[in-house]
Order: structure tokens, then sequence, then C-alpha cells
């Protein structure tokens, strides 16, 4: 940083001197003074030797792996290269419907026929676990052409699958496990965690270190354990996806991130878990407030909990998930970090203070004090008529018609959503949050998800994919 050396070389801003001053000042120096990209001295991540290599090693010491790479576009590239690195085009791998939308990008990326299992779905909270080993053999044997299995462990609100059992089953086999870890990269360092991927039996596995450790957007590793995936395979697909100019900050955090699990990681999260459960049980005594826990284990795809997500039902309160987020940041100023049409999530990690507790549950006990008539012309009065006549439910999984990837690149036209049943869908739609895509490139749109994805929009459902947000229209393969 101080070595003198005058610089001709990226990034641009010559160490801040060529920024504009006001990002200048407001970085601080030391931050644009590291970042630095393939100079001498420096490692080079997509063919590491020095500092990067050491830290990718501890990385995979620390996590049990065999090799463990830095990511520096989160879990999305980490979905992408694991296909790439197991399969080839044209081969199937089966792999859960709540997969997230980054899977679907993985899919046309590497032209892998997807066989879709369906998670066990929970109607009391409108939410999908995940996929049981029973669901896994069943798809193996119906499916003897499948090359690899991937599923999503914990899901987004903290729900663990049994992967020891799921790793059995695809062993016997002799086939790869992929498991997009996404959102548990702190299993690994706290016994009260789900036991992680790794431990369990994935052969590859990735982790969103950003998501819920102390490294930056946009970080994560991915970890591979045996010899069911070619190592020099994954080594030459890792590069491919890595940009040739990685931010070094971004590196570093993930190499701290790393120190800080090994050296006080089971502190750490002990206090992070106390403080968990004791909001949980707090916001549980909320009246018209539900917040699961542990009598959902054992549930169909409940094999374990991860303490430290709160998802905070807020039906009975007479709002949906997105009203109530709305009205927790606007008023309370706790904002959440996701919403869907029943239930808002409190993340709660190392970062978590007990003031910022306190504050959810101030805010969670007004919003429950506030009277609130049930307007049923509003759109969660549409909703809540639907759900008191039982006749809200998830959508079928829609009969594929053509590979994704054949789908996403085939001559499109867009005609009238309200319409578009029996055609072939070309795009992803995806209710954001959760993120999980509801129809996909390839897939027949069927009248039934039509009117569920209207009844969604209407509750004032964010879409993510459609070309059109409001999905008036859609895109569709040509006839
Ligand atoms: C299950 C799952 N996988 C992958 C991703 C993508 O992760 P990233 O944001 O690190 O790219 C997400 C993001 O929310 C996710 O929930």
């Amino acid at each position: 940083m101080d070595s003198g050396v005058i610089p001709f070389h990226t990034p641009g801003h010559m160490q801040g001197k060529g920024m504009d001053r006001a990002l200048r000042d407001f970085l601080g120096d030391n931050v644009l003074a590291i970042d630095l990209t393939q100079i001498r001295g420096l490692d080079d991540l997509l063919q590491p030797t020095g500092a990067i290599a050491e830290a990718q090693a501890l990385a995979a010491e620390a996590y049990g792996a065999d090799h463990s790479f830095f990511l520096i576009n989160g879990s999305t590239s980490g979905n992408q290269i694991m296909m790439m690195a197991a399969l080839n085009p044209g081969e199937k791998m089966a792999l859960p419907r709540n997969s997230h939308k980054s899977a679907m990008g993985g899919l046309i990326v590497s032209g892998v026929q997807p066989v879709w299992m369906r998670p066990e779905v929970d109607d009391a909270l409108h939410m999908d676990h995940t996929v049981t080993p029973e669901t896994v053999r069943r798809t193996l044997d119906a499916h003897r052409d499948i090359k690899a299995v991937y599923i999503v462990t914990p899901t987004y609100y903290g729900v663990a699958a049994d992967i020891e059992g799921i790793a059995a089953v695809v062993h016997e086999r002799n086939l790869p496990l992929l498991v997009d870890e996404a959102w548990g990269p702190h299993f690994h360092f706290h016994p009260a965690l789900p036991v992680d991927a790794l431990e369990a039996g994935a052969d590859l596995c990735i982790n969103s270190t950003h998501k819920m450790l102390g490294s930056m957007s946009q970080t994560a590793m991915l970890h591979a354990k045996g010899k069911r995936v070619r190592i020099d395979r994954l080594k030459g697909v890792v590069k491919l996806f890595l940009s040739t100019s990685p931010n070094l900050v971004l590196i570093a955090s993930l190499d701290v991130a790393r120190k800080q699990m090994a050296l006080e990681g089971a502190a750490l999260l002990s206090r992070t878990i106390d403080l968990a459960q004791e909001t949980r049980r707090r916001l549980n005594e909320i009246p018209g407030v539900y917040c699961f826990g542990e009598e959902l284990r054992g549930k169909p795809g409940v094999f374990d909990l991860d303490p430290t997500k709160i998802t905070i039902t807020v039906k009975n309160l007479g709002y949906t998930g997105y009203e109530a987020e709305e009205i927790l940041r606007r008023r309370y100023n706790v904002q959440c970090e996701l919403a869907d049409l029943f239930n808002c999530l409190a993340l709660f990690t190392i970062g978590t203070t007990a003031e910022a507790a306190e504050r959810l549950v101030y805010g969670v006990a007004q919003l429950a004090r506030e009277d609130r008539p049930i307007d049923v012309f509003s759109p969660s009065g549409v909703l809540q008529r639907r759900l008191k006549t039982g006749t809200y439910a998830l959508p079928t999984i829609p009969p594929i018609r053509m590979n994704p990837r054949d789908a996403f690149l085939a001559p499109t036209e867009s005609v009238r959503f309200k319409k578009s049943a029996g055609r072939i869908c070309a795009e992803v739609i995806t209710p954001y949050p959760p993120g999980i895509p509801v129809i996909s490139p390839g897939e027949e749109i069927t009248q039934e998800i039509v009117d569920y994805l209207d009844l969604e929009l209407r509750a004032g459902v964010r879409m993510q994919g459609p070309y059109d947000s409001e999905l008036r229209t859609i895109r569709v393969v040509s006839r």
C-alpha cells in the first residue's frame, strides 16, 4: 500500500486518485488503496499460488473440504459452476421446485435437463420446506438416467433437509450430490445448528458467506469433497466464471470471515442463537403473532431448523407479510430480510445486537395492537376471502415441453398474460421474495399458474424475471 510503486495498471482510479472526490472521500483511502488486481506480489484468484491459495486452503481446513474456492459473484455463480462441473449439456439432474432462481440460470447456462422434485408443502404456513430422502429415491427410480442430484438446504426460512439420508440414496447409485447451502455458511461452526452439507455427505456445496457471516456482499464459497466430481474440471469451470479483475477487498473479507469463525465462531454463534431464541419466545407471546420453532421438527420436509432465522407469521393480524414489512420499516424503523404473503423474516447473525432485537419485538407488538379492519375489496381482502374459503393453493408443477436453455434461446413473442394458458413459457417468473420461480422457460403455462400469479400480483407481490414487470404480457416460444 505504501510501497511507493508508481502505478501504471488497473484499476483506472489508481488507488483513488482518479475517482470522483465525493465517493473517494466517502469510502476513505484504505479501501481504494487495496483495490488492486493482478500485479506482481499479489496473488491471482484464477491461478492462486500465494496468499489467496493459502486463504482458500485455510477455508477448506475450516470447513472440512478437500478444496474451497472463493467466489465474488455470490452463490449465483456457485450454482452455475456446480452444474457446469458435474454435468454435460442435455444430461438430467433432479432438483427441487423451490430452488432459487439462480439455479434456473445454472440450467440455462449448462444446458442441463431438470427433473423437478416436489418439496414438502406446509399449507398452514404457505411455505415449501425441503425434499425428503423418499422423494429423492422415487425420483431416481422413475428416471434411471439422472446424472446428479441437487438440493437446497436450508430454505430461506431456515428449514434444513435430511442431507445424510439424501446423500445415502444418491451415493447408492454413485451419483454426485450438489447442495445449495447458500443460507448455511455458519452451520459448520456450532453444534446447535443443523449439520452442514459437506459433513452430511455433499460432493459439492455453496455457501453465501455474505448472507450470514461477516464478509461483504457478493462473496461466497464453493466447497468440494471426494472424487465424484472431477476436480480438474471443477477448477476449469471456476476459472470460466470468475472475473479476471477480482476485487481484493471482497476476497480479504472472505478470509477474515473464515478466520473469525475458525477462532471465535462457537462463542459468537452461541450468543446469536440465545438472542434469537429469546426473541422468538417473546414474539410468540404477542397475541396473533406466530413464529415457528422446534414444534415443526419432524414434520414432512423439516429435518432440522436454523434458530437464527425468525419467521414472523402475521396472517392472523389481518396483514399480508408485505404490508407488515412496510409498516415495520416506515413506522418502527425495522427492516426485515423478506416478506411473503403470510410472513416477514428476520435474520439474526453475529452482527445482531440486543437493542436491535428489542426494536423488533417492540415494532411487532405495536403492529399487533393496531386496529385494522380487513377491507375485502383491498388486495389483502381478496386474499383473506380466498384463504377462508380454501380456494388458495400452490400451483402444481407444469408440464415441461422444452429444455430450459432451448426455450430461453428460442424465437419468442409477447402475448397477453391472462390469455397465455397452453403456451410454452420463455422467461422465468419469480415472485420476489422469496425468489422461487413459479414458471420457467420450457414449461407449459397452465390456467392454474395464470390464476395463482394473478392473485399474487393483486396482493402486491413483486415479480422478478418477466420483461413486463406488471405481467400484462408474457414472452412465449413462437409457434
Ligand atoms: C437458496 C439460494 N441460493 C442462491 C442464492 C444466490 O445467492 P447470492 O445472492 O449469494 O448470489 C440465494 C439468494 O438469496 C438463495 O436464497
